[in-house]
């Protein structure tokens, strides 16, 4: 076994079914290993690395916040904080943002703030989160009870209640589950780890209208589809719907963990100071990552970049399925894109490793494209050249 893998095994608690790549260096969407191989990076730290490896005015910035300030609770008002709210803030329908350091808190946030408004607005018992099958949420014990897939959820029983599950992209299942005890429905807009499932646009519109007469809270985890991954902002402005809270996390801070839970002002009013905190949630570190990562998107012209570019992966990716028997379908909005194939992926993402692409699965049978937000026509070519060569040999 590879020396560093070896003594990684050795003392790092075994959650992980890893890859034996040990990844060492990045440049742009570009990854070394530790013995010098290269890879083309298309998984991106899993959505999270929107600026690539080694962005300069990343560094710069972190850089010089890091000489300022490290770190400084949330007794004192930090200034990164507060700009990174504003920037957030400006820029959605939110009015209020509540910063942590994940996905999974980011979600944890968004239950207990519906927890809180339902409560407040329609009395002690109005307590359900309606939630979608085949959804993924994180790994906390809120977040796996929310996440509609089982296989997750093994041996963690007894999970939170009054957290239930529909089909997602069905408006009928979704009302008749809706109770006086409803406080909130929380869904992906586009489901990410359930297999790149993008939510129709009439059934979105009909959950707005759902929410907006039952008064509950239409709650959208972001966290894989938002910062830049659609091509917009927010995943919620492909659709045009506004939801009353977003969880934010990956790209945002491009690298840098952090996450955030956003709502607008009649949901954000029902927490109260000593209701919600964090440690390291909204550090000046964490905020200037986010920051740099939202100023290349809005001001420099990243956000077009994704546009232009995730037409042509697209295409390149029809035009595979064209060529290739394997591939079913092509989903996906953005660069967020899904190819299900008639087999499990997993010996296929195995060669294309092999070959210097890195990918990741989404589902048993569907291989995920969420590569830096900085990718351009050629190394998404290059990707799709490795990918085609390899699904050539497994078809034959
Ligand atoms: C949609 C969605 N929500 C939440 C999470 C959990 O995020 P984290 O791993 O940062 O806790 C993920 C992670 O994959 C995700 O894709």
């Amino acid at each position: 076994m590879e020396p560093w893998i070896e003594r990684g095994t050795e003392v790092v608690m075994h959650t992980y079914n890893r890859f034996p790549l040990v990844i060492e260096k990045g440049e742009g969407v570009y990854v070394w290993d530790q013995k010098g191989k290269k890879y083309l990076d298309f998984v991106a730290g899993i959505a999270v690395n929107s600026l690539g490896c080694n962005h300069s005015t990343f560094i710069e910035n972190m850089v010089e916040q890091l000489h300022k300030i490290n770190h400084c609770s949330n007794l004192y008002w930090n200034i990164p904080q507060i700009e990174l709210a504003e920037l957030l803030v400006t820029k959605s329908c939110f009015d209020k943002v509540f910063f942590c350091n994940s996905g999974a808190e980011a979600i944890e946030a968004a239950l207990k703030l519906a927890r809180k408004y339902g409560k407040k607005v329609h009395g002690a018992d109005c307590v359900e989160i309606i939630a979608m099958e085949q959804s993924f949420h994180g790994r906390t014990l809120g977040a796996i009870t929310a996440t509609g897939q089982i296989k997750y959820q093994k041996d963690l029983a007894p999970l939170l209640p009054g957290i239930l599950h529909v089909p997602y992209n069905n408006i009928e299942a979704l009302r008749s589950a809706v109770t006086e005890h409803t406080c909130a429905i929380l869904l992906e807009p586009i489901q990410g780890e359930g297999g790149i499932h993008p939510a129709d646009l009439a059934y979105l519109q009909s959950v707005r209208q759902l929410c907006s007469e039952k008064n509950i809270l239409l709650m959208f985890d972001e966290v894989q589809c938002g910062i830049g991954r659609t091509g917009k902002l927010f995943g919620y402005e492909v659709y045009g719907i506004e939801p009353d809270v977003i969880a934010l996390a990956k790209g945002l801070g491009g690298g840098f963990p952090i996450g955030a839970m956003m709502a607008v002002q009649k949901a954000a009013d029902a927490f109260m100071p000593g209701d919600h905190a964090s440690t390291f949630g909204g550090n000046p570190l964490a905020c200037t990552a986010g920051k740099v990562v939202l100023q290349e998107l809005v001001e420099r012209g990243l956000l077009e970049q994704v546009q232009k570019n995730s037409v042509y992966l697209k295409e390149r990716l029809l035009d595979l399925k064209e060529s290739c028997t394997l591939i079913q379908d092509v989903r996906g909005i953005g660069l967020m894109m899904g190819i299900e194939l008639n087999m499990p992926v997993g010996t296929i993402i195995q060669k294309c490793m092999e070959k210097g692409l890195l990918l990741v699965g989404a589902g048993t049978h569907t291989i995920r494209f969420v590569p830096p937000l900085v990718i351009n026509e050629k190394e998404i070519e290059e990707g799709i050249q490795i990918l085609r060569s390899v699904l050539k040999e497994e078809a034959q």
